[in-house]
Parts: structure tokens; sequence; C-alpha cells
């Protein structure tokens, strides 16, 4: 039978959250571990790898997150003293915490540093999103994502290509459990608090009637290296962008990275224009609002895949592969890589009335955070059992 309360002996879940992507991610699962029977206790332990407003306090306070117990402050630096100061600052909260397991979500550098400093230590870990892959090892997220996988030991998967993944990678499918999508648990959670599109471009100083005409307006995000690390790509990118500001406005949400390749190539110029509203990285619940009303969506993100999917708006996919299949097969993405003429292409069919509807996929139903909370609970409280009787 379930204790209905934690084992005083038995130590809180440390949630490791790091950069913007993993704040949706993490909400739900507080959310649902605090309501649990038993509850389970966390300590939510913030890594600081993102530290901007518009980056994190914004996004904390939209989604309701508590302040984050411990934050270990580490900010932007190369790959490797990112990941090494994580790693650094991490073990002593371990030390000092004795978690029962360190949970962490998605596949930022803050993902792998925390994995790879608890199993060390002998500390089980549970990996949210495990098993997606785009098999470019090109992107720092999918070396992430491969060594988190293969060291943890809870993975728990948003859809069923995901456990064929792990298990060709020699991961025992006891380990994995397809419990859906916490980042749709937040979606449908905040749909109904998501602010106006016209209230997110008045705020960033533009006239709300400009994406007020019957033609509607786009969404824009791009902040991958490979897209905007080097002068030509991110030039042809912004190219194929204003060729779509000739039929519809776009709402350009633009990550730090962008902004500052932008100036630093010597890009302005292909942005000056009146129908592209660039605007600071948006808050959750208006970048909900901007994506809900959009006809087109253009991005390389990986989580607007899934959203504009739950959501049944059409979306571009500006990379080569994506580790979320799903949202092509069943949901509303394209893959259209960098090539210019592809984009027009693809854009054309969307604005024609003529893009994907999709279908909302397997457990992306506001539900998956529960499910975590109950399979987690019940593995960790039957490991303490076996403990204690021994
Ligand atoms: C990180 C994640 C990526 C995720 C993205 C979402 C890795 C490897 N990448 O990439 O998977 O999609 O977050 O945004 O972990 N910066 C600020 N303010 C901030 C944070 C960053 O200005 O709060 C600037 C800094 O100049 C920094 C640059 O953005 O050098 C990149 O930040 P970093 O965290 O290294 O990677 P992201 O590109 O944001």
């Amino acid at each position: 039978m379930i204790s209905a309360s934690w084992p005083a002996n038995l130590g809180p879940v440390i949630c490791v959250v790091g950069a913007r992507p993993n704040f949706m991610k993490m909400a739900p699962i507080l959310r649902a571990f605090s309501v649990n029977t038993p509850a389970i206790p966390t300590l939510l332990v913030h890594t600081g790898q993102h530290y901007d407003k518009d980056m994190n306090d914004k996004l904390f306070e939209d989604l309701r997150l508590p302040k984050p117990d411990i934050n270990l402050d580490v900010g932007s630096a190369t790959h490797a003293v990112q990941t090494a100061e994580v790693m650094r600052r991490f073990e002593p909260v371990i030390d000092m915490h004795k978690p029962s397991c360190v949970l962490v979500v998605g596949d930022v550098n803050s993902t792998l540093a925390c994995t790879l400093v608890a199993v060390k230590k002998g500390i089980p870990v549970v990996h949210i999103e495990a098993g997606l892959r785009s098999y470019d090892r090109k992107m720092p997220e999918e070396i992430n994502r491969i060594l988190t996988d293969q060291i943890a030991d809870r993975l728990y998967t948003t859809e069923r290509s995901a456990e064929a993944n792990l298990v060709r990678e020699g991961i025992a499918a006891e380990r994995v459990r397809f419990v859906g999508n916490v980042m749709i648990d937040s979606l449908l959670h905040n749909r109904e608090f998501a602010r106006t599109p016209a209230a997110a471009v008045a705020a960033g100083g533009f006239d709300p009637a400009l994406i007020g005409s019957p033609e509607g307006y786009g969404v824009v995000t791009l902040h991958r290296p490979s897209n905007v690390d080097h002068p030509d790509a991110l030039a042809s990118l912004l190219g194929a962008l204003s060729e779509i500001t000739r039929q519809l406005p776009l709402v350009f949400a633009l990550h730090p990275r962008t902004k500052a390749n932008i100036e630093r190539f010597g890009l302005g110029h292909l942005v000056d224009d009146a129908r592209l509203i660039l605007l600071p990285p948006q808050g959750y619940l208006e970048m909900l609002g901007l994506m809900a009303g959009a006809r087109i969506v253009l991005t390389d993100s990986g989580g607007l895949q899934e959203e504009t999917t739950a959501l049944g708006v059409p979306c571009l996919t500006l990379r080569e592969n994506t580790e979320r299949p799903i949202t092509v097969e069943q949901g509303t993405n394209t893959m259209v890589g960098r090539d210019v003429a592809a984009i027009r292409k693809e854009a054309a069919v969307i604005l024609a009335g003529h893009g994907k509807q999709g279908r909302v996929p397997e457990l992306w139903d506001g539900h998956a955070a529960e499910r975590i909370a109950d399979d987690l609970a019940t593995w960790l409280l039957d490991q303490h059992q076996v403990r204690e009787t021994a």
C-alpha cells in the first residue's frame, strides 16, 4: 500500500532548471508533485544558465513557478565552462540535501551537467523528455540528450518513437515510461490566461493595427547556432522572411544571440522592414497568445514545433531535421531547412489555406505530469521499502 506521507528518511526530489525551455516543463511537474498522494517533496535548483528578465524572470511569473530554492548563478560562457561551472556548483547541493533523486528536463547544458554530477554520486537521475533524437551530432542538444539518457535511471518519453530510439541505444525498456508531454500540460493549463497578440505588439512599442488586418500575421523565432551564428545562413533566412512580409506581417521575437549576431554581422538592413515587427524575447503568456492567433509560425525551436501542433497552427521548421518527428507525422509541422525556395513554397501553401491541419498526438492531454508523479512516487517508495527491509 502506498503511504499517505513521504518517509522522513527519504530525501526530496531535486528538480533542476537552467534555461528558458526548461521552465514550461517544470511548472506542471511541481504542481503535480505537490498534489500527489503522498505529496513528493521537492527542492527547485536553478543553474542560472538563463538569467535575463526576458529569458527568465518573466517566464517564472507567467508560469507561476515558485522562486528557486537555490540559484547557482552560472550565467553565460562557452559550453565547456558553462557545463563545468554547473557541475562544480551543483555537487555541494547534493551533498547538503541528500535527495532521493535528481530530476532533469529537456536537453540544455544544465540538464547534462547535473545528470553527470548526480550519477557519479550514486543518486538516481530521472529524465523528462527522454529519447528524442535529431541524429545530428552537430547540435549541442543532441549530445546532451544522448549522454543524459545513457546514464539516467528513469526515462519519461513524450512520443512512442523515443522509446524505440532508446532501445536502439541499448537502454533497457523497463527504464522507460511513455507518459505524454509536460510542455503541453503547461500549454493547456495556461491557454485561458494567454495575452492577446495586440497587447504583445503594443508592449513592444508597435501599433497593434499592424497585425489587425484580415490577412493576419505570422510568428518567427530563430536562435539555433547553425542558423544564426554564420553570416550567410542568417542573411539568407532574413531574406526569406522579408519575402514573406510582402504577404503578411511577421512578429519576430528575437533571442539575445540572434539580436547580437544581426548587429555583429551588419545585417540590420535586412530587418529594416515596416512589416517585420521585432520584439524582445516574449513571456510565456504573450508567446502563447501570439502563436494561437497566427496563420503561420516559422521557427527553429524544438518547443514551438510541439506547441503549434497542439494548437493546430501550421509551422515551418527552419532546420534540416527534427528530434520531434510526431509533429511532422501527425501534427502541423513541415521541415523546410534553410532553403529559401522551399521556405517560399511551403509558406505559400499555408497562406493559400492549405497548411497541415494535423491532430493532437497520443497523451498530449494535459495530464503527463500527473502520470510522472504517480509513477515516480511508486518507484522511489518501492526502492525505499526494499532498502528499509534489507
Ligand atoms: C539554450 C539551449 C537551447 C535552448 C535555448 C533557448 C544549450 C546547449 N542550449 O541556448 O537548447 O533552445 O537555450 O533559449 O543549453 N543570453 C542572454 N541572456 C540570458 C541567457 C543568454 O543574453 O539570460 C545570451 C548570452 O549572450 C549567451 C547567449 O545568449 O552567450 C546564449 O545563451 P546560452 O544559454 O549559452 O545558449 P542558448 O543559445 O540560449
